[in-house]
């Protein structure tokens, strides 16, 4: 049986962190088994708030470097730059006949870069999602493994791959977004307040590039208060965040001590802390260190990107002209 096929990307703009490694990485490396895996690095995407050229890149190498630290194997996927297949383009344009302003104008991301960046509110930023599309759909991707925050986006993947189907013939399958376990996950900020993100909260955000220091550090500033007074008291949002944490570096026999230490009120979070912050530097630190040594390989970064293209033309380049065909575009 042929192995099911599985697309996702991460944007070169800033460090990766916690919240890419667990809601996306951790799947990819799961997944390059028993899946025919397309992984790219969503550089066109980053464009949308207009980075420095000289800085692009190091940023997608960096993205590169991480990605194959923290486990993932270049000869098992394809692992490429978005910029460097010319189909994904061709076919957001196609795929933007079929997309609406008054729909796209809707997507709460887009609402959010509005509120964020009034001064840069660019046709980029609207099309977001069909550029999404275009890069699931350019390989009829199945599944595509992302975090919480991306849900919406590949719900609209699916209504336009029906659009187009409806419209001019069956090609491309509903991709189905996609995380082991059964929910999606959304790993939480430190603060307290929203999600780990590469561009905002810098302190409350553990990103994959921290120095040993820079981890407890920030982990030690955590959002916790004076600790419950009743038995098996609610939690509040902001120490289940801890838990949570907790639950994703640490053993299940530390968090449930931690858990029954909350329940009997004799929980201190000091020690809390400063277990979460050991256990998280052991876990970013060997990935770290990976990164750093192959980022700085520039051969090997262009190896990969170069053979990982090569690998994504293949399929790129068949679904563009079945695409082609369909609508018509075919005069020779
Ligand atoms: P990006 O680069 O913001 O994030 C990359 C991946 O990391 C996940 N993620 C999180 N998961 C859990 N908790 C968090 N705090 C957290 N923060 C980020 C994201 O859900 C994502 O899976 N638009 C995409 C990139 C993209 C893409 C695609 C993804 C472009 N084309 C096609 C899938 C398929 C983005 O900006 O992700």
């Amino acid at each position: 049986m042929s192995k099911e096929i599985v697309v996702s990307g991460i944007r070169s703009t800033g460090f990766l962190h916690l919240g890419n490694y667990f809601g996306a990485m951790r799947n990819y490396v799961k997944m390059q088994e028993d899946y025919n895996c397309y992984f790219f690095v969503a550089d066109y995407h980053s464009l949308t708030t207009h980075p420095d050229p000289k800085d692009l890149r190091g940023n997608v190498y960096r993205v590169v470097a991480e990605n194959i630290a923290a486990g993932l194997d270049p000869d098992k996927v394809a692992l490429y730059a978005q910029s460097d297949l010319p189909e994904i383009p061709e076919l957001y344009l196609m795929l933007n006949m079929l997309a609406y302003k008054g729909e796209l104008e809707k997507v709460p991301t887009f609402k959010d870069k509005v509120r964020q960046q009034p001064e840069n509110v660019n046709a980029g930023l609207l099309t977001y999602p069909v550029l999404m599309t275009a890069d699931i759909l350019i390989h009829k991707a199945v599944k595509v493994p992302v975090g919480k925050d991306q849900e919406q986006h590949i719900e609209m993947a699916r209504n336009f791959a029906g659009r187009f189907n409806g419209r001019y013939g069956e090609l491309f399958p509903e991709p189905q977004p996609f995380n082991f376990g059964d929910t999606l996950v959304k790993v939480p900020s430190l603060d307290g307040a929203g999600k780990m993100s590469k561009s905002e909260h810098g302190n409350a955000t553990l990103y994959l590039a921290d120095e040993d220091d820079a981890i407890r550090k920030k982990v030690m500033k955590a959002k916790t208060d004076s600790g419950p007074t009743e038995h098996n008291s609610t939690m509040p949002e902001y120490i289940q965040n801890v838990f949570q944490l907790m639950n994703l570096v640490s053993t299940s026999e530390i968090t449930e001590s931690y858990r029954a230490a909350y329940n009997g009120c004799t929980i201190r979070y000091g020690d809390m802390k400063k277990q979460l912050a050991e256990d998280m530097v052991n876990f970013i630190r060997p990935i770290r260190e990976k990164a750093v040594a192959l980022q700085a390989d520039e051969t090997k970064m262009m190896a990969v990107l170069r053979h990982g293209a090569e690998k994504a033309r293949e399929s790129a380049s068949r679904t563009i002209s079945e695409a082609r065909k369909l609508i018509g575009i075919n005069y020779y």
